[in-house]
């Protein structure tokens, strides 16, 4: 083994830049050689590669986005792309590559180890909807990001008595919506994972206004519908002031958390050190605090489970 390659890829999220160091930093300690493949899997069958030195990482902790730039490039399903992709590696005498990015990419990690080039999937999205681990990098300051502005608008919710529906990150999945629906107090958390009754929640913040409370926050998730659509069919049920409110790209932006450089160095320093044993096909994780294995056939053929608990949780702080 003598250079490892690597990407990031799909949507960016904070911490991606501190799995590179980590890896670049490993890498080097370990007497290998590190390319930068920017702009994803297209970059790589592009050959738009950048050797990476401790130098040019050393600051990249702290900084949010991916330096390596992100694509969406579907047309790495093709085989014949494939190839171009590996012979771009050999002519840079590349033979292992880490991906970072969400389910899509390590499909490409996986084809990439069945062309002879050892590659090892970091889970990288803000989504955590990836299987076989509780967490993906950028989750926690996603998160985190979303509450500070949820926190925000609750004050003029407040001033004004007033609902905010709240629309948070995730594609399909709600693990952004149930964290921060908790951590803000949220009268409602509303998720693909578990259906939901409008009348209820109305019914709910209606009864919170006659007891005193002065505004009403929802966190609805990407995946459900909405947040005008939501608005409007919740005005059928009750009569208060209520804004729907879209917090977007946001969620995707800024420094990581101390969590996401924590957990994002080590994946990073632990899928050097796979690669080192010789393995390939394999995709990291975290269960427990504890990080794990798994090889990618088996995410394809598992779904993300949600910590659901959080949502029973908050149902006994609102009902
Ligand atoms: O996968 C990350 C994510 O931010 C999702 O939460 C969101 O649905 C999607 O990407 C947005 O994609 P784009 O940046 O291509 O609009």
């Amino acid at each position: 083994m003598k250079r490892i390659g690597i990407l990031t890829s799909g949507g960016d999220a904070p911490g991606m830049n501190a799995a590179v160091r980590a890896v670049t930093k490993t890498a080097i300690h370990n007497g290998l050689g590190v390319v930068g493949i920017r702009y994803g899997f297209a970059g790589l069958v592009a050959g738009d590669f950048v050797t990476l030195t401790a130098e040019k990482v050393d600051h990249m902790i702290s900084l949010g986005g991916t330096f390596l730039y992100s694509a969406r490039f579907p047309e790495f399903a093709q085989e014949e792309v494939q190839k171009k992709g590996v012979e771009q590696l050999k002519k840079h005498d590349i033979d292992t590559v880490i991906v970072i990015g969400g389910d899509g990419s390590y499909h490409g990690a996986l084809a990439l180890t069945r062309l002879g080039i050892n590659s090892i999937g970091l889970p990288g999205t803000i989504d955590n909807d990836i299987p076989c681990t509780d967490y993906t990098i950028g989750l926690d300051t996603a998160c985190n990001t979303a509450l500070e502005a949820i926190d925000k608008i609750r004050d003029t919710a407040s001033s004004h008595h007033r609902v905010f529906i709240v629309n948070v990150m995730g594609r399909g999945c709600g693990d952004i919506a149930m964290r921060v629906g908790l951590a803000s107090g949220a009268d409602a958390i509303v998720v693909p994972e578990r259906p939901y009754d409008i009348k209820e929640i109305a019914q709910t913040l209606t009864r919170g206004f006659a007891e005193g409370k002065d505004h009403g926050i929802i966190v609805l998730a990407e995946g459900v519908m909405d947040a005008d659509e939501f608005r409007t069919e919740l005005l059928k049920y009750g009569d208060f002031d209520a804004r729907a409110n879209i917090l977007g790209h946001m969620q995707r932006g800024g420094s990581p958390t101390v969590l996401d450089r924590i957990n994002a160095t080590k994946m990073g320093n632990y899928a050097v050190k796979l690669l080192l044993d010789g393995k390939g096909g394999l995709a990291v994780g975290m269960e427990n605090g504890q990080l794990e294995t798994h090889d990618i056939l088996d995410l394809f053929d598992d779904t993300h489970r949600s910590d659901e608990t959080l949502l029973d949780i908050n149902d006994e702080m609102t009902k």
